[in-house]
């Protein structure tokens, strides 16, 4: 078992990642439990899997959401409240959310405001939930108007990540949990480069057991980056590297046509291109990171949506300051923020990206 401590609001928060923690995760717990009622809810695909049986071991009522991002919304939160309170949850209850994303950032945002505040463990089942959405504190919900709008910093005490679940997950969502990974990686290519020139291939070819150490070691960097800057005022923003194409895809396919990482894998070789030509990496160094990306692919194609589509939700990205989009590009060692980008220099490395084939590989970028 490997530990890594995230800050939360009462001290440290472990994160304890190891093969076969799951059946032990009641005497894991026994600290965070210390006579309170345990409450677990997952989604309707992780439940009959892992979060059911999570629940017996903690002697846990059980809630499955439907899975889906279509359902992080205002009416789960309600759900889950309601239902909280109709089995007699109190301040004191802690609410363990098994599940990827959608059911952490649902269930911690539940925790965040039902009875101003429960105290609340994150056991993510999905790759991107083990490396970044479980971890930080972020919390939170969709509206019509876009993701993410409404939630709240709200840390887990604990998040306790068993890779072996990584087993019954669907290849394509494994792979798009690896965009994380690399993103991490291009962060913080001193402490993750080497893990993942030994774990990528194995990983996207579907073996849990390879996934630990990456797991761990894109935790180390999120902690580190967190503990500067919970609420991403400066520094987090480094997590968003290839993430503003990225929205700007999702945002223009209605959130169907990509699976998030999908989305960040083609956000990270326009970021990787854009760097290249202003000499902040050069180009071994690009193709050496395009080569890695190879690993996500397929991706879905870029040539039927038009940068015409996509740049309009770029220019409206939630993350823009004083009337313009600041980029964070790579450079040799990590990143830098805020670079301004200008529309015609984004439209035509976005055509570069179209003419690419989306089954990789991307080395004809360079
Ligand atoms: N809070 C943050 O900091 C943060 C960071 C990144 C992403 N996110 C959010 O995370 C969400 C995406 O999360 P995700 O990619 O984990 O998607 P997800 O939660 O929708 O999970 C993907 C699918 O896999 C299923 N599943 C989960 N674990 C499984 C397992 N072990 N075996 C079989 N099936 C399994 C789920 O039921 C779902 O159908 C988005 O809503 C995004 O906004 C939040
Ligand atoms: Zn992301």
């Amino acid at each position: 078992m490997i530990t890594v401590s995230f800050a939360c609001d009462d001290g440290v928060a472990p994160y304890r990642i190891g093969e076969g923690l799951l059946p032990e995760i009641a005497g894991l717990l026994a600290e965070d439990l210390n006579g309170r009622r345990a409450f677990v809810v997952t989604d309707t695909n992780v439940g009959p899997l892992y979060g059911e049986e999570i629940a017996g071991r903690l002697e846990a009522p059980c809630l499955q959401l439907p899975a889906g991002e279509e359902h992080k919304r205002w009416r789960s939160v309600e759900r889950i409240a309601q239902w909280l309170l109709a089995h007699d949850a109190e301040r004191g209850s802690l609410l363990v959310a098994v599940g990827g994303g959608v059911v952490t950032d649902i269930a911690g945002f539940a925790a965040a405001v039902t009875l101003r505040g429960l105290p609340w463990v994150a056991v993510p089942t999905t790759l991107l939930g083990m490396v970044d959405a479980a971890l930080g504190g972020k919390t939170g919900i969709d509206l019509d108007e876009g993701k993410n709008l409404v939630g709240a910093f709200w840390a887990p005490r604990a998040i306790v990540a068993d890779p072996l679940v990584l087993a019954t997950l669907d290849r394509r969502q494994l792979r798009a949990g690896l965009a994380e990974v690399v993103k991490s990686a291009m962060i913080a290519p001193s402490s993750l480069e080497h893990i993942l020139d030994s774990h990528l291939a194995p990983v996207a070819a579907g073996d849990p057991l390879q996934a630990q150490e990456l797991v761990a070691g894109c935790a180390r960097v999120k902690s580190e980056i967190v503990g500067l800057d919970a609420r991403e005022s400066g520094p987090r923003q480094a997590l968003n590297l290839g993430h503003t194409l990225a929205h700007g895809l999702e945002a223009a396919t209605s959130y169907a046509g990509f699976l998030h990482g999908e989305a960040v894998a083609w956000g990270l070789l326009a970021v990787l291109r854009l760097a290249r030509d202003r000499g902040l990496l050069s180009t071994a160094d690009a193709l050496a990171w395009a080569d890695r990306i190879r690993f996500l692919a397929p991706l879905p194609a870029l040539s039927g949506l038009g940068w015409d589509e996509v740049a309009p939700y770029i220019a409206r990205d939630k993350k823009r300051e004083r009337g313009r989009v600041g980029w964070v590009l790579p450079r040799l060692g990590g990143v830098v923020l805020d670079v301004a980008v200008s529309g015609p220099e984004a439209a035509a490395v976005y055509a570069q990206l179209q003419s690419l084939p989306a089954d990789g590989p991307f080395t004809a970028l360079f």
